[in-house]
């Protein structure tokens, strides 16, 4: 008898709601014409909106299951607002929900935060000269340091701060980590490059500037030593940013310390076509949480508006992600039947959100989240 894999479900707020939601539908689908794969869900509210309504950003039974019980976490997005432009914040005046994105990367050590750059045909990019072979790289983000490590603090006289600081940590065995994670990808995907085949692990840093970013480099090539097949290669972060747009298909695999990575894969989404369709996953050594990158989105939530392949494209990472750590085919199968099954709706063209009908697909009726969701679930069914 097959396992049955665990997958704690948190849509936490907004269209985190809505776009988790039809991530489960097109799992579930695909898990009932998947043979020898199982999978039970486990549904948690969190966030902002219960935090405002319970004082807690999610209950100590979410936290113990994350920690305890989940194979894998599905997350949606986290952050919500009294009212338009007023935030619901924590008491230390953070965003409330944060614990739940941000402390469960620390929490579970979910070191390496990967974020798939693929431009799927159907999709429009903002690079008018590129195709959709030209996109195809990922973006490997520490996680768990640099400016994200909770060392920090506000100078207070009376009422009035007078100064801040955030201390940016980097760690020997957290740059060594996340670039083994780096190397062992470029490894695995073969077909490197676009432009040129290459395997290439690329290290985005400001080692011009930062002694953390010297670290890290440093360590990035004492790793790339390790694998003479793929070739290292160095950017500065701003250089980069330019790069990306100017030749995205040098890239294959980048590796970036934790707010660069944030930074850029911002950029990354918006080459591949939007929020809508950029997905990731936060990764340990044990445990893994996925998510669309999209965020909460308050002012569009509620309203089936928003683009659920970003969360679609999570589930298939989750998958992946089992499909690996078990060595389960069945989860790996399952996990390409989603992948065509995405490719397959959003090169149709007919059923896409809003946010893709634009370019040649402005004359299309946008869909709805759950007619999107639907569509990828029924192209699913057939793949049994
Ligand atoms: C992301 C988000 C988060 C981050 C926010 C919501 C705290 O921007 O996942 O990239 O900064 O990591
Ligand atoms: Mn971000």
């Amino acid at each position: 008898m097959a396992r049955t894999y665990k997958i704690q479900v948190l849509p936490g707020d907004g269209i985190g709601v809505e776009t988790v939601k039809e991530a489960v539908k097109v799992l579930s689908v695909t898990e009932e014409v998947t043979r020898g794969l199982n999978l039970s869900f486990h549904e948690f509210p969190c966030g902002g909106k219960h935090y405002l309504e319970t004082g807690k950003e999610w209950t100590e039974e979410a936290k113990r299951f994350s920690q305890e019980e989940a194979d894998a976490i599905l997350f949606g997005a986290v952050g919500w607002e009294k009212s338009p432009g007023e935030p619901v914040r924590r008491e230390d005046g953070s965003m409330a929900g944060a614990d739940v994105v941000l402390g469960t990367r620390m929490r579970l050590d979910l070191y390496a935060n990967v974020r798939p750059v693929k431009l799927y045909e159907g999709v429009p990019s903002p690079l008018a000269t590129r195709q959709p072979s030209d996109i195809d790289f990922v973006i490997i983000r520490e996680n768990t340091e640099g400016l994200y490590a909770p060392i920090r603090g506000t100078l207070q006289r009376g009422e009035t701060a007078e100064s801040a600081v955030d201390v940016r940590v980097i760690t020997r065995r957290g740059a060594e980590r996340v670039s083994r994670f780096a190397f062992n990808l470029a490894r695995q995907r073969r077909h490197g490059a676009p432009a040129d085949g290459q395997q290439r692990v690329t290290c985005v840093d400001k080692s011009n500037v930062l002694d953390g970013c010297r670290l890290f480099r440093r360590v990035f090539e004492e790793v790339a030593q390790k694998f003479p097949k793929v070739m290292p290669d160095f950017a500065y972060v701003d250089a980069w940013a330019m790069w990306c747009l100017r030749r995205p298909s040098y890239y294959d695999v980048v590796v970036a310390p934790n707010m660069f990575g944030d930074i850029i894969s911002d950029l990354g989404a918006a080459i591949q076509g939007g929020m809508g369709v950029a997905a990731g996953g936060n990764i340990g050594e044990r445990h893994a949480m996925f998510e669309p990158i999209h965020g909460s989105a308050p002012r569009h939530a509620g309203k089936q508006k928003a683009n659920p392949i970003a969360a679609i494209l999570a589930g298939k990472m989750l998958l992946e992600w089992l499909g690996d750590k078990y060595k389960d085919r069945h989860c790996h199968r399952a996990a390409e039947k989603i992948g065509f099954a995405v490719a397959a709706v959003l090169s149709a063209g007919r059923t896409r959100t809003y946010d893709l009908c634009i370019g040649s697909y402005a004359d299309v009726e946008p869909s709805t989240t759950g007619q999107v969701g639907s569509a990828v679930a029924e192209a699913v069914r057939p793949q049994s």
